[in-house]
């Protein structure tokens, strides 16, 4: 039998996980960390982390199963996307990375846009220059930490400093080049326009990967001191988004996938590179070959329910919580919630966005609050919806949910009636992690395409349909669910700005 491991660089751990060629999880492993904030807004991680915890994840699934690593036929990366890594010429790490939830690029985002004119920077990457992407970060590098500038002689994202330490070579997958604002998605390889305008050495970017396609093999080093066999190959993987969605095999033009994390994702594949045209929405390189994806990137999704019930009804548990909810009727009687509890960034990529419940009244009872919080974040992953319609695609066949929050009934009817599509559920529950060893496994063979490996290991589980009465009720609350953002925009802005 053959193996493959797929290695997920989170912001709070690194996973490795080891499949077996049918596709079932042999075992899995996980080596926690944290983040530092030395400021306020800033988000910092030293690479050697996520090294140190694939070491020890490797380790222990190899320990665990007591295979023989030569039966590991393929590794997959996959990982946090937009983190700046900084190389010096001898490959040594110069700063901490600059993480995708760092909010200090204000300023270089400005700066991108007067470079470049907002219109051609979507039109060529598919995005606007946000604070969470690369380049900003490697222009705030330039600005504020010049010595540290004049030394960089390369640029990975954290996954492929991983990549670096098990191989010895630079590389990176075009679904995580497509996160750094540096790409043209349509031509899926760094863009000479935007480099050259921002100054940036293109030496300095490492060469790109379709998702399943080799990009080196695992050296002597990283061999002694994972277990893993020496020249065992390492595909190009893909961005944790990109990834996650071949685990749950939305890989086909017109299958969605939907994560209810802490964030929630909504991730269309498609056959062309759709851009919206604000850059509202994310349009990137999928990590499926010749296929892109739209993305709209919710930040407080399952995180506003944690928030509300830590808040609100603190040692509940979930399932206590939402029961009293299904009573309540679609709508929650005119009580709307507004998720952006840390900021956004689609529809409104606006860091000072802040939550509300608006339409209280006597009336209203825990279990209203608790419908409507429910909703809200419905909505807002609606919002997402439709701005890629907006954008062109329109042919959407299938949504398939994951993520803790999609476990719950109740929340899976709400997003039904609000999306008014059919939801369904999938076999896998690992995740990106689940989604790079599947890439490894096409790479090395045992699957022909991404489509054949989905096929393969993914099967549907469920399904939850729109039910025409709620339907119906949620067209009327959404179209005022749509009126808050703009109506409390300038308040939150001053309520942000007191401090
Ligand atoms: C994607 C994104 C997050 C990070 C963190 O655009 O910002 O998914 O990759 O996991």
């Amino acid at each position: 039998m053959s193996y493959f491991i797929g290695i997920d660089a989170s912001t709070t751990a690194t996973k490795a996980i080891l499949v077996d060629d049918s596709g079932a999880v042999v075992a899995v492993a996980a080596s926690e960390y944290s983040f530092e904030t030395p400021k306020p807004l800033w988000s910092e991680q030293h690479p050697n982390l996520w090294w140190d915890a694939s070491v020890k994840s490797i380790k222990q699934v190899l320990a665990a199963t007591g295979i023989n690593p030569a039966d590991v036929k393929g590794i997959g990366l996959t990982g946090q996307m937009h983190g700046l890594v900084l190389l010096d010429e001898n490959g040594e790490v110069l700063r901490p990375a600059i993480l995708w939830n760092d909010q200090r690029t204000g300023a270089e985002c400005d700066e991108i846009r007067a470079k470049l004119g907002k219109e051609r920077l979507v039109q060529i990457t598919g995005n606007d220059a946000l604070t969470g992407f690369t380049s900003p970060k490697i222009l705030w590098v330039k600005n504020n930490e010049p010595a540290i500038y004049a030394k960089t002689r390369q640029i990975l994202l954290p996954k492929d400093f991983v990549r670096f330490k098990l191989t010895g070579k630079y590389a990176t997958d075009r679904a995580g080049g497509s996160g750094t604002a540096l790409f043209d998605v349509k031509k899926r390889t760094w863009s000479d326009d935007v480099v050259q305008a921002l100054g940036i050495d293109p030496a300095w970017l490492p060469p790109t990967h379709e998702g399943p396609e080799v990009t080196g093999t695992v050296s002597a080093t990283a061999a002694a001191a994972t277990g893993l066999k020496e020249g065992t190959p390492v595909v190009g993987g893909g961005g944790d988004q990109a990834a996650q969605a071949v685990g749950v095999g939305a890989v086909e033009p017109g299958i969605v996938a939907l994560t209810l994390g802490t964030s929630g994702v909504v991730f269309a594949s498609a056959a062309e590179p759709f851009i919206e045209k604000e850059g509202r929405l994310h349009s990137f390189c999928h990590a499926v070959p010749d296929r892109w994806h739209m993305m709209g990137v919710m930040l407080s999704a399952a995180g506003s329910l944690r928030w509300y019930r830590d808040t609100v009804a603190p040692g509940v548990g979930f399932d206590e919580l939402l029961a009293p909810a299904a009573a309540v009727a679609p709508g929650s009687e005119g009580l709307l919630f507004l998720p952006y509890l840390t900021g956004e960034r689609t529809p409104h990529p606006d860091p000072l966005a802040r939550g509300a419940f608006a339409g209280l009244t006597v009336r209203h009872t825990q279990a209203h609050m608790t419908r409507s919080v429910l909703e809200g974040v419905a909505f807002g992953l609606r919002d997402g919806f439709e701005l890629m319609k907006g954008a062109g695609l329109t042919d959407i066949k299938q949504v398939r949910v994951s993520g803790g929050g999609a476990k719950s009934p109740l929340w899976r009817q709400i997003l039904a009636d609000v999306l008014n599509a059919e939801l369904v559920t999938v076999n896998t529950t690992e995740g990106a992690a689940y989604g790079a060893a599947m890439l490894a496994g096409v790479g090395a063979g045992v699957w022909p395409s991404v489509d054949a490996a989905a096929a393969a290991c993914v099967q549907l589980t469920g399904s939850t349909r729109p039910q025409a009465e709620g339907v119906a009720r949620y067209e009327k609350v959404y179209a005022l669910y749509r009126q808050l953002y703009p109506a409390l925009k300038e308040l939150s802005h001053g309520l942000s700005n007191l401090g």
